[in-house]
């Protein structure tokens, strides 16, 4: 097991990514604290987690609220005493032509991708600083890297969490921790089945991508285990790119 007893919070853990990384982890033996503000897709997977003899507790929060973000750390210490492993994976995106895009959905969208990062990691550092270890990852996306049209703040976040990434992973190596962020392409989740409503939809996005399929959640968590594991341990502020080949173009 890969992360046998590695205590891990997982944000956005109810759907899509954040459950397929709940998922690998608890079967690479993590002791898992899960988040997300959609508590029946959370707590079911909590409930899956347990019953298939794994560790897991849920804990409904917003990521973009600072309170909320101290009060999950909070729990993570009481209940498991040490905090080894952040995913920052809570994510949400609003599409809009940039001039017609609300100034509330900028905001929201700069809060939930990109403040949260800084909250989590912010409150769950002086922890790695006392037991001299952690991971932190981050899931960005290749619109961080690469243009989307429609998609301003959401482009803006995911890059704003690729150069906080780095500044962090400089920040704190010395002090043995790691923080690098994934880049996934389009993969099939709640965030992207309006884009992939139609078949024409889905074969654009198919197309753009060289592998010639869309990704699933488990190509991503594959990612995020090998990030969360040792095997990392000397990759550091790494934008790990998981998109079939999408900016390779
Ligand atoms: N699906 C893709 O194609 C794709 C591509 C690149 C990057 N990503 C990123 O992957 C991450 C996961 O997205 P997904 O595709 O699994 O989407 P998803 O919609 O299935 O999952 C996102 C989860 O985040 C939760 N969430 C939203 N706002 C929250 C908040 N304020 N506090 C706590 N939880 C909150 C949602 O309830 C949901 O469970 C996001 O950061 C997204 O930007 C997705």
């Amino acid at each position: 097991m890969r992360l046998k007893d590695r205590v891990a919070i997982v944000t956005g853990a109810a759907s899509g990514i954040g459950a397929a990384i709940g998922r690998q982890f608890a079967a690479e033996g993590a002791r898992l604290l899960l988040v997300d503000i959609a508590d029946n897709g959370a707590e079911q997977l909590d409930e899956q987690i347990r019953l298939s003899g794994g560790e897991s507790i849920f804990e409904h929060t917003d990521v973009s609220d600072p309170a909320a973000i101290a009060h999950m750390v909070q729990a993570c210490i009481r209940h498991y005493g040490r905090v080894d492993i952040l995913v920052n994976n809570a994510g949400i995106v609003r599409q809009a032509p940039l001039h017609e895009t609300a100034e509330d959905d900028w905001d929201r969208v700069l809060a939930v991708n990109l403040k949260s990062v800084f909250l989590g990691s912010r409150a769950v550092l002086p922890h790695m600083l006392a037991q001299g270890s952690g991971k932190i990852i981050n899931v960005t996306s290749i619109a961080g890297l690469v243009g989307f049209e429609n998609t301003g703040p959401y482009c803006a976040s995911k890059g704003g969490q690729i150069a906080l990434t780095r500044e962090m992973a400089l920040e704190y190596a010395k002090q043995g921790i790691n923080v690098n962020c994934i880049a996934p392409g389009v993969i099939r989740t709640a965030m992207t089945a309006g884009m992939l409503a139609s078949p024409e939809g889905t074969l654009a996005f198919e197309q753009g991508t060289p592998y010639r399929r869309l990704g699933e959640p488990e190509d991503i968590a594959h990612a995020a285990v090998y990030l969360a594991s040792s095997e990392s341990d000397f990759v550091n502020g790494e934008v790990l790119v998981v998109d079939g080949g999408w900016v390779a173009r």
